[in-house]
C-alpha cells in the first residue's frame, strides 16, 4: 500500500482522485519538483523548496511551497522509507479546477496540491562503471524551462527518441548548443575543466547542479559554466550528467561514439566520489 498526499489528506494511493477540469490535467497549467532523500532525510530540501517557491510566484499560484516540509516527512513515515538508503519526495501543484478557459478563472480557486514519497535504487558499481549512453535530439522547449512545470512533453519524447535508438539518455540540442539531458544537466570535461551550461531561462537550475559546482571548487576541480557547443562533444575528455535519483552519472558515449577512451573519466569518477561522500557528511549533520 502506498499512502500519498492530497489536498490535505493522507489516503492509500489507489484512492486518489482528481477532477477531470483540473487545470493540470487539461493544460499542463501547474508546476513540480523532486527533492531527494537519504535515509529519510531531504538533501538540500531548503534549495529545492525556493525553486518551487519562485515557479509557484511566476506561475501567480498561491500556495505556501513550505507545507511540503511537515507532507514530506509524513508521507516518508507512513511509507515507510525513514530508512531507505535513496528515496525522493514529488510534489506537484497545478492551478486547481475550474471549467476549461485559457485565461485564468474569474474567481480565486483553489490549487490542486499531491504529493508521493518512493524509493529509487542506484545503478551497481558495475553498471555505473559501464558507463550510460546518450544520444543528441533537438531541444523544442520553451522559453522559460528554468520554471519547473509539469508541460514535459519535449522532454518526454526527447528521452524516448533515445531509448528508442537504444541509448539511456537524450542530449537536448538548442542551435547547436548541448543545453542538458531531458531530465538531468549536462557537462563536458574539456582540457581538464567540468563545463556546464549557465543559469539561463534556457535550462533548467539543478538543485545537484549547484552542489556538484559547489564540491568541484571544494575539491580543487576546476569548473567553468559556458555554453558547450555539439562540436565538443566529440572531443570532450568525459561527459556526465546531474540530477536528482542520477547523481552524477557518465556519458560514455554520444549518437554512437565513444567518449574518451569509452569508460567513466577521472573527474566523472572524483565528483561522483566526492558527492556521494557529501551526502554522508550532510546526513550525518541531521
Ligand atoms: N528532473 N534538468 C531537467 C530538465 C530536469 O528535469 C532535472 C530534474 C534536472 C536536474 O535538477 P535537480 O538536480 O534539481 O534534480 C535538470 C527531476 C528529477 C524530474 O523531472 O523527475
Amino acid at each position: 500500500m502506498t499512502t500519498v498526499y492530497l489536498n490535505g489528506e493522507y489516503i492509500d494511493k489507489s484512492e486518489a482522485k482528481i477532477s477531470i477540469e483540473d487545470r493540470g490535467f487539461m493544460l499542463a497549467d501547474g508546476v513540480y519538483e523532486v527533492t531527494p532523500y537519504y535515509e529519510g532525510v531531504p538533501f538540500y530540501g531548503d534549495r529545492h523548496l525556493e525553486r518551487l517557491r519562485r515557479g509557484l510566484a511566476w506561475m501567480r499560484i498561491p500556495f505556501d511551497a513550505g507545507v511540503f516540509d511537515g507532507v514530506g516527512k509524513e508521507l516518508i513515515a507512513r511509507n515507510g522509507l525513514e530508512k531507505a538508503a535513496t528515496s525522493m519526495l514529488y510534489m506537484q501543484v497545478t492551478r486547481g479546477v475550474a471549467p476549461r478557459t485559457h485565461y485564468f478563472p474569474k474567481e480565486p480557486i483553489t490549487p490542486t496540491v499531491y504529493a508521493q514519497a518512493k524509493a529509487w535504487t542506484r545503478p551497481t558499481p558495475e553498471r555505473w562503471a559501464e558507463g550510460f549512453t546518450g544520444v543528441t535530439v533537438p531541444d523544442r522547449r520553451w522559453g522559460r524551462v528554468d520554471i519547473k512545470t509539469i508541460c514535459l512533453l519535449p522532454n518526454v519524447l526527447g528521452i524516448q527518441a533515445a531509448l528508442d535508438a537504444g541509448a539511456d539518455d537524450a542530449i537536448l540540442v538548442k542551435d547547436g548548443v548541448a543545453m542538458e539531458g531531458a531530465h538531468q544537466n549536462f557537462w563536458a570535461v574539456i582540457d581538464g575543466v567540468a563545463v556546464t551550461h549557465p543559469l539561463t531561462q534556457a535550462i533548467l537550475g539543478g538543485i545537484t547542479r549547484g552542489v556538484v559546482l559547489e564540491i568541484a571548487r571544494a575539491n580543487g576541480i576546476p569548473v567553468a559554466e559556458r555554453p558547450i557547443q555539439v562540436e565538443e562533444l566529440f572531443t570532450a575528455e568525459e561527459l556526465f550528467f546531474t540530477g536528482t535519483t542520477t547523481e552524477v552519472h557518465p556519458c560514455v558515449t554520444v549518437d554512437g561514439r565513444p567518449v574518451g577512451d569509452g569508460k567513466p573519466g577521472p573527474v566523472t569518477r572524483a565528483l561522483s566520489r566526492a558527492f556521494l561522500q557529501h551526502v554522508e557528511r550532510v546526513n550525518a549533520g541531521h
